[in-house]
C-alpha cells in the first residue's frame, strides 16, 4: 500500500486486549494442563506485542521462539506463495506448540505455517490468532483460539503496521484514509 495521509480511529481498546487476553491464557493453560513444557511460536514481526503480553499471563512452563513468513500474491494463479525468512531456533518434534499469530486475513500464511509445523510431529501443535477477518479468507482455516473477529478494515497498531508505522500503538486501530 502506498502511504497517502491517514487517521486511525480506534477499534479495539488496550483494556479490551488485556482482558481478552487474560481469559484466552487461561483456556490455554486449560488445553495444555499438565505440559513439560509449550513451545510458543511466535509470527514475525506482528505478533510480538501479542506474544510478550500472553506468555505473561500464561500459568506454564513456557518456551518462546519466533518464524518470520512472508506471503507475497501471485496475480496470475490468484493464490499466494508463503515464504520463510526465518525458521525456528528449536526443535518441535514431540513437543507442545502453540503458535501465535496477529491477524488471520486470507489464511494462507497460517495454513502454510501450520502444515510446516505439523511435519515436524508435534506431540500437539495449535494456534492462536488476536484477530481475524472471517470474509477475507480464500482457504479453509480457523486459529484454535481467536482475541477478536473484525470487519474487512486495514488496522494497525499493538505490533500492527501499516509500512512499517504504528507497530507501538498500545491499541488496535482502523486505518482511514482523509
Ligand atoms: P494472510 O496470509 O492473508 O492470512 O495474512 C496474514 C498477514 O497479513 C498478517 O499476519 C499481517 O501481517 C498481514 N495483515 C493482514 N491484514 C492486515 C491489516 O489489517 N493490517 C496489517 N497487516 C495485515
Amino acid at each position: 500500500m502506498a502511504e497517502r495521509p491517514y487517521v486511525i480511529d480506534e477499534m479495539i481498546s488496550a483494556k479490551s486486549i488485556a482482558a481478552r487476553i487474560e481469559a484466552l491464557a487461561h483456556e490455554i493453560a486449560g488445553e495444555f494442563a499438565g505440559t513439560d513444557k509449550l513451545v510458543v511460536v511466535g509470527l514475525l514481526r506482528g505478533s510480538f506485542v501479542f506474544i510478550a503480553d500472553l506468555v505473561r499471563e500464561l500459568d506454564l512452563p513456557v518456551e518462546v521462539d519466533f518464524l518470520e513468513a512472508s506471503s507475497y500474491g501471485n496475480a496470475m494463479e490468484s493464490s499466494r506463495e508463503v515464504r520463510i525468512l526465518k525458521d525456528l531456533r528449536g526443535e518441535i518434534e514431540g513437543r507442545d506448540v502453540l503458535v501465535v499469530e496477529d491477524i488471520v486475513d486470507t489464511g494462507h500464511t497460517l495454513a502454510h505455517v501450520m502444515t510446516l509445523l505439523r511435519a515436524r510431529r508435534p506431540r500437539r501443535l495449535r494456534s492462536i490468532a488476536l484477530l481475524d477477518k472471517p470474509t477475507r479468507r480464500e482457504v479453509e482455516i480457523h486459529a484454535d483460539w481467536t482475541g477478536f473477529e473484525i470487519p474487512d478494515e486495514f488496522v494497525v497498531g499493538y505490533g500492527i503496521d501499516y509500512a512499517q508505522h504504528n507497530r507501538n500503538l498500545p491499541y488496535i486501530g482502523k486505518v482511514r484514509f482523509v
